[in-house]
């Protein structure tokens, strides 16, 4: 049975100025996925990433998630639309003036009401536990080392369990062993939660290790659809330039 899709893309359009973005780009994320998108610096990979939560608008296209027509939401529909839609962002934006538990306690607050405080620390440390940081729950981000403040970040998307994870690079910036180390946790928590991701990189360990497609993002659309394995073997230059 063909698995249903979380997320449709279609026929999406975004410019800035002259700068022509996205080009009718389309792509399904099914139910169950890793889906890695790869793409060149500055070829819209985070530009996609937030059209499909609703932060940047689209010139022209669908995008449907979790069947709802994500550009005829309103303001509470799309709040509710999030909630199952996790967002790791590329800079963690974590609160420097916040400990960790402030941090983690944000969403929560944020999108769940009638909470009480001891449910409140359960889920947070359920989900800093998650990650392996229990001991940091009282420490502030800037205390921590970038690998941790990334997982930090994972746990406080975590909290309000996701349908669906949306990872942009998440493994930027740090050493290759806690590269490995995040792309791992990254599908412990697939396997345990049966989340569906899509997973923004350039990382080519990242991509192999991680995904079960890869889509690449060139010129604008999806210019190459396939597994890891697939795309090695493709003999189109442009495709090839990732690999060699
Ligand atoms: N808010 C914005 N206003 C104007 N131009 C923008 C805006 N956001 C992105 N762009 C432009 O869109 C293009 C794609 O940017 P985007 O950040 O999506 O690239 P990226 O693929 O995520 O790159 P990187 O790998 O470096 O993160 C760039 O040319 C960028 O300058
Ligand atoms: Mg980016």
């Amino acid at each position: 049975m063909p698995s249903e899709a979380v997320i449709q893309i279609k026929g999406l359009y975004k410019s800035f100025g002259a700068n022509e973005v996205l080009k009718n780009f389309n792509l399904d994320l099914l139910r169950g996925e890793s889906l890695v998108v790869l793409g060149k610096s500055g070829s819209g990979k985070s530009v996609l990433i937030k059209c499909i939560i609703g932060l940047i608008k689209p010139d022209r296209g669908d995008i449907t998630v979790l069947g709802q027509d994500l550009l005829s939401l309103d303001h509470e529909e799309l709040d509710q639309i999030r909630q199952k839609v996790g967002f790791l962002f590329q800079s963690n934006a974590l609160y420097d003036s916040m400990t960790v538990r402030d941090n983690l306690e944000f969403p929560l607050r944020r999108h769940t009401i009638n909470l009480s405080q001891p449910e409140v620390d359960d889920m947070v440390m359920d989900a800093l536990n998650n990650v392996g940081l229990g001991h940091t729950v009282d420490m502030m981000p800037a205390e921590l080392s970038g690998g941790m403040r990334k997982r930090i970040a994972l746990a406080r998307t975590l909290i309000l369990r996701p349908e669906i994870i949306l990872y942009d690079e998440p493994t930027t910036g740090l050493d290759p062993i806690t590269s490995l180390e995040i792309i791992n946790l990254m599908n412990v928590i697939q396997e345990k939660y049966q989340t569906s991701s899509i997973i923004i990189t350039h990382d080519m360990k990242c991509v192999k290790i991680a995904s079960d497609r890869v889509a690449m993002l060139i010129d604008g659309t999806c210019y190459a659809l396939g597994t890891y394995d697939e795309l090695n073997a493709s003999t189109d230059g442009k495709v090839r330039a990732f690999f060699d």
